[in-house]
C-alpha cells in the first residue's frame, strides 16, 4: 500500500493537542551557520575552533565541538552585522582553558574582547565571515580582575565592528610557532537571537516551543529549552534572512512527539515545511519564530520518515521555500 506524505501531514495536524500533552524537544542538534568561504571557514573550525569535520557534500559542511555540531554553507549574507551582537553563540569553558583560549585566538590573528560581568569572563570574537561567538567561563579564571568591565557594568561600549577582519590563513600557519596546548570548549552555552518584540518572543518561546523564562532584564531575556539557552533581545542584530536557509538552530526530538509537534506548531499558528526526509529514516521540519529567526527539528529515526516527501537535493521532489515560512503571529 503506498502511504501518501500529504496524508500522514493532514492526520497530524486534525489531532489536536492540549496544551498539558504539550511535546517536547529533547536537546540541541546543530546551529547551522553562513559563511563567505567554505575552504577559508573549514580552515578556522578545525584549526581555531577545534571541531571534528563530522560530515561534508559539496557546498555543506558540519564539525562537531564540544557537544553541538556547527554547520556551514556558503550564503551571500547572513553572518552576524558588523556593527551588532546579535545573533551570537557561546561556548562554556573553564579557567584554564579561558587562558589558553586568549592566546590561540592571537596567534591566530583572530581579534578578540575578552572582558567580565560579575564573575563571569567572557570573550567576543568572530568567524572569518562575521558570524560573532563568545566564550562563557564562570568560575576558576585567575585573571578576571584585569579584564575590562562590561559595558552593562560599568564598562565602555564593545567595538563589534572592530572585532570584523580578513583572515590571511597562510600568514597564521604553524610553521615558526611554539607548539602551545589547544584549548577546549566544555559544552555549548547559548544562542542570543535578535527579535522584533520582545513580549512577543517571550510568549512564543514559552507557550509555543516550550522553554523556561530563566532570565528577563534590560530588553534580553532568556528561555531553557531542552537543556539549552536561547536569548532573544530587541538590541541591535538581525534575523535570518526572509529567504535564507542559514542562520538555523535545531533541535533534536523524539520520534513520539515528532509528529504530535507538528501539529502544536501549526495549531498554535506557526508555518511549518511538510514533514521531509532526506534519507527515509530521519524526520525533518523547519518553522520560523515570529521574528522569522529559522528553527528545525530533527528526529534521528522516525518510522513515517519512509512515506515522507524527499528532498530535491536527495533526488526526491521536495523544495523548501523558505520565504513561504514568514507569516504574522498573533499568538
Ligand atoms: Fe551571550
Ligand atoms: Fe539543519
Amino acid at each position: 500500500m503506498r502511504f501518501d506524505p500529504a496524508e500522514t501531514v493532514n492526520s497530524a495536524s486534525a489531532t489536536e493537542i492540549l496544551p498539558d500533552k504539550q511535546p517536547r524537544f529533547s536537546g540541541m542538534s546543530h546551529v547551522s551557520l553562513a559563511c563567505r568561504d567554505l575552504v577559508e571557514s573549514k580552515m578556522f573550525y578545525s584549526e581555531v575552533m577545534g571541531g571534528e569535520l563530522v560530515h561534508e557534500i559539496a557546498g555543506f559542511v558540519e564539525y562537531r565541538i564540544a557537544d553541538i555540531v556547527i554547520g556551514l554553507s556558503e550564503q551571500r549574507g547572513g553572518w552576524t552585522g558588523a556593527d551588532d551582537e546579535y545573533p551570537h553563540y557561546a561556548f562554556y569553558l573553564d579557567g584554564a582553558n579561558f587562558e589558553l583560549m586568549k592566546h590561540w585566538l592571537d596567534r591566530y590573528a583572530v581579534p578578540n574582547y575578552p572582558y567580565r560581568r560579575d564573575d563571569t569572563a567572557l570573550i567576543y570574537f568572530r568567524d572569518p565571515s562575521g558570524n560573532l561567538f563568545e566564550l562563557y567561563c564562570d568560575r576558576g579564571y585567575e585573571g578576571i580582575a584585569s579584564l575590562p568591565l562590561a559595558p552593562r557594568r560599568g564598562g565602555q561600549a564593545i567595538d563589534f565592528r572592530s572585532l570584523n577582519y580578513r583572515w590571511n590563513a597562510n600568514s597564521t600557519t604553524l610553521s615558526g610557532m611554539t607548539e602551545i596546548q589547544r584549548p577546549r570548549f566544555t559544552s555549548f552555552a547559548h544562542a542570543s537571537i535578535f527579535c522584533t518584540e520582545l513580549e512577543q518572543a517571550k510568549r512564543f518561546f514559552t507557550k509555543v516551543i516550550g522553554g523556561e523564562l530563566i532570565h528577563d532584564v534590560d530588553g534580553f531575556a532568556e528561555v531553557r529549552i531542552a537543556g539549552v539557552i536561547i536569548g532573544f533581545t530587541v538590541r541591535p542584530g538581525t534575523t535570518t534572512g526572509r529567504d535564507a536557509e542559514y542562520p538555523h538552530y535545531a533541535f533534536f526530538i523524539e520520534a513520539k512527539d515528532f509528529l504530535p509537534m507538528v501539529a502544536w506548531l501549526r495549531q498554535n499558528g506557526v508555518v511549518t515545511t511538510e514533514p521531509w526526509t532526506r534519507d527515509g529514516v530521519k524526520g525533518l521540519l523547519y518553522f520560523r519564530d515570529p521574528a522569522g529567526n529559522l528553527f528545525e527539528i530533527y528526529c534521528r529515526k522516525l518510522g513515517e520518515a519512509a512515506s515522507f516527501a524527499r528532498g530535491k537535493k536527495q533526488g526526491g521532489g521536495y523544495e523548501i521555500d523558505f520565504a513561504a515560512l514568514n507569516y504574522e503571529w498573533d499568538g
